[in-house]
C-alpha cells in the first residue's frame, strides 16, 4: 500500500442534458470561475500525483478550459462505473488510492477530502470510503444500505430501490476513495442490468464487500456535497457561494453595509477596513486596499484601488484601471485601462480610457477622453496637478502637461504645456440690453394677436 499517492478523476462525461446548453454543465461559471475549477483548486490541496478528467460530450470545450490535466475520453457514457473504467489504461502503472470526483458537485471542501483519505488509510483498511449525506430532501439521490452491524453494505439507486429503501435517509454525493489495488477488478464485476442499462460505480460497495473489504463511511454536510443538474441548482450554487464569500470578507474586517447584495468573484481580494456600501458588484480581478471605500452601486472588474481611495456611487472601473491612494472616482464615472495617480479626482459623468492622470490632477465633470478612432486605441496623458475644466474632449493621442488648465468646453486636440492655460472654445459676444428689447417686443406682439 502506498498510501502517499493518490490519483483523483473528476467525472465530466455526461454534458448535462437538464442545463439546455450548449455549454458544457462543468464550465458554467460559479463566483465568475468554472464549477470544476472550484473542485479542482480544492483538489490541489491534496497534492495528488494524478489528475484524470473523464470527458466524453463537448470534450474540447472541457480540455480548452482546463489545460495541464490529464483526459481520457469515454467515447459512449454507459454510466458512472464505465466512466472509471476507461480510465484503466491511464493507470495501468499506477499503484496508490484512487478519489472519485464529479465535476457537477464543486464544493467539497479539503478538509472533507482529507477525512475521507485519512479513513481509507486507517487501520480498518477498508477497501472503500463513500462521502454520505443527510439531504433534507432526499429526492432521487442513490441510498447507503447498511447491514446489521451499522457497516455499508451496498448503494442502490433511486431508480432500482424498493419503498423501504427509498425510506433511507443517508444518501451517497458521488465521491469515493478506492483503493487503487483493487479498483479495476472490483469495475469488472459490474453489471448494467438495473433500471438504467448503466454501469453505475454505486456498485463497487457490494463488489468490495463481496471480496471480504469492509466499506468505511464519511458524512458531510448537506452544503458541501450540492449537486448541480440544471439552471435552479446552479443559481443555488451561486447563492451558496456568495455567503461564503460574504462571510469570509467580513471575517477578514471587510464592512459590508448589506451584505446579501454585494457579489463577488472567486479571486476578489479586499483588505481589511474597506467598507462596501450596497449593491456593489466585483467581476474577476479586483483588488481593493484597506480604508477604501465602495460605495453603492459600483461595478468593479480587474481593476486595482488603492489604500483610502473613494468610489462611486455610481462608478464603473473596468479592466486594467488602477485608482492609487487616496483618488476618488465619483458618480456615473466609467474608468478602463487607466492610471488614476495618488489623490487625483474624477468626480462626475467623465469617461476615462487608455490614460495616466497624474498625482492630484482634478478632473471636471462630463470630461471624456476621445480614446479611439473607429480602428485604434489611443492615449491621453495629463500630468500632476492639472486642472481639466468641465466638458473637456480629450482627443487622443494628447498630453496635458503637469499644472496645465484647460479652460472648460475645451475640445484638446495638441500638447498643452506643462503651467500653460489652454481652451478652444469661442470667446463670448454680449450685446447690451438685448434680452430686455426682445422681451418688451415679444410681448407686445402676443398681446397683439390676442386680441384679434
Ligand atoms: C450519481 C450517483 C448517485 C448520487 C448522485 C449524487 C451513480 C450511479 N449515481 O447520480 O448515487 O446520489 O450522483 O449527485 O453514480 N458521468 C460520466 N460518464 C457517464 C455518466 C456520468 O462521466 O457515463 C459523470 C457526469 O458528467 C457527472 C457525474 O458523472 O459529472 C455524475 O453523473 P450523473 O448522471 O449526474 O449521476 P446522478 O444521476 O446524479
Ligand atoms: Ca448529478
Amino acid at each position: 500500500m502506498s498510501k502517499n499517492h493518490t490519483a483523483a478523476i473528476i467525472l465530466a462525461a455526461g454534458k448535462g442534458t437538464r442545463m439546455k446548453s450548449g455549454l458544457h454543465k462543468v464550465l458554467h461559471p460559479i463566483g465568475g470561475l468554472p464549477m470544476v475549477s472550484h473542485l479542482l483548486g480544492t483538489l490541489d490541496g491534496l497534492s495528488p500525483e494524478r489528475r484524470i478528467v473523464v470527458v466524453g460530450s463537448l470534450q474540447e470545450q472541457v480540455e480548452a478550459a482546463l489545460p495541464g490535466l490529464e483526459f481520457v475520453t469515454q467515447a459512449e457514457q454507459l454510466g458512472t462505473g464505465h466512466a472509471v473504467m476507461v480510465c484503466r489504461e491511464a493507470l495501468k502503472d499506477f499503484a496508490g488510492d484512487v478519489i472519485v470526483l464529479f465535476g457537477d458537485v464543486p464544493f467539497t471542501p479539503l478538509n472533507v477530502m482529507q477525512e475521507m483519505m485519512a479513513a481509507r488509510a486507517s487501520s480498518a483498511n477498508p477497501g472503500i470510503v463513500v462521502l454520505g449525506f443527510e439531504p433534507a430532501d432526499p429526492a432521487r439521490y442513490g441510498r447507503l444500505v447498511r447491514g446489521g452491524d451499522g457497516t455499508l453494505e451496498r448503494i442502490v439507486e433511486y431508480k432500482d430501490a424498493t419503498e423501504e429503501e427509498r425510506a433511507i435517509t443517508l444518501c451517497n454525493s458521488g465521491m469515493m476513495v478506492i483503493d487503487g489495488n483493487k479498483l479495476f477488478g472490483w469495475l469488472d464485476k459490474l453489471s448494467n442490468a438495473n433500471a438504467a442499462g448503466e454501469y453505475y460505480l454505486t456498485d463497487l460497495v457490494a463488489a468490495a464487500r463481496g471480496d471480504g473489504r469492509n466499506v468505511a463511511v464519511v458524512v458531510a454536510d448537506e452544503a458541501d456535497v450540492l449537486g448541480i443538474n440544471d439552471r435552479n441548482d446552479l443559481a443555488a450554487a451561486e447563492a451558496a457561494f456568495q455567503a461564503r464569500k460574504r462571510r469570509e470578507m467580513m471575517t477578514n474586517g471587510v464592512t459590508l453595509v448589506a451584505p446579501e447584495t454585494v457579489f463577488f468573484s472567486h479571486d476578489t481580494i479586499i483588505e481589511p477596513d474597506v467598507t462596501v456600501e450596497p449593491n456593489v458588484v466585483f467581476g474577476p480581478g479586483v483588488t481593493v486596499a484597506t480604508g477604501a471605500v465602495i460605495h453603492a452601486f459600483s461595478h468593479l472588474e480587474g481593476a486595482t484601488v488603492a489604500a483610502d481611495a473613494v468610489i462611486g456611487p455610481f462608478a464603473r472601473l473596468r479592466p486594467a484601471a488602477h485608482i492609487g491612494k487616496g483618488a476618488k472616482i465619483g458618480n456615473f464615472v466609467e474608468v478602463k485601462k487607466a492610471d488614476i495617480e495618488p489623490g487625483a479626482k474624477v468626480n462626475h459623468l467623465s469617461y476615462i480610457g487608455d490614460a495616466t492622470v497624474g498625482a492630484k490632477a482634478n478632473i471636471g465633470a462630463g470630461t471624456i477622453t476621445c480614446n479611439y478612432d473607429g480602428y485604434f486605441k489611443y492615449r491621453t496623458e495629463i500630468g500632476a496637478g492639472a486642472f481639466i475644466g468641465s466638458n473637456t474632449a480629450l482627443v487622443a493621442p494628447v498630453k496635458v502637461g503637469d499644472g496645465a488648465i484647460v479652460g472648460a468646453g475645451s475640445v484638446i486636440t495638441k500638447t498643452v504645456e506643462a503651467d500653460a492655460l489652454a481652451l478652444t472654445r469661442a470667446s463670448q459676444n454680449q450685446i447690451e440690453g438685448y434680452a430686455a428689447r426682445f422681451r418688451k417686443k415679444s410681448e407686445a406682439r402676443k398681446a397683439e394677436k390676442k386680441g384679434k
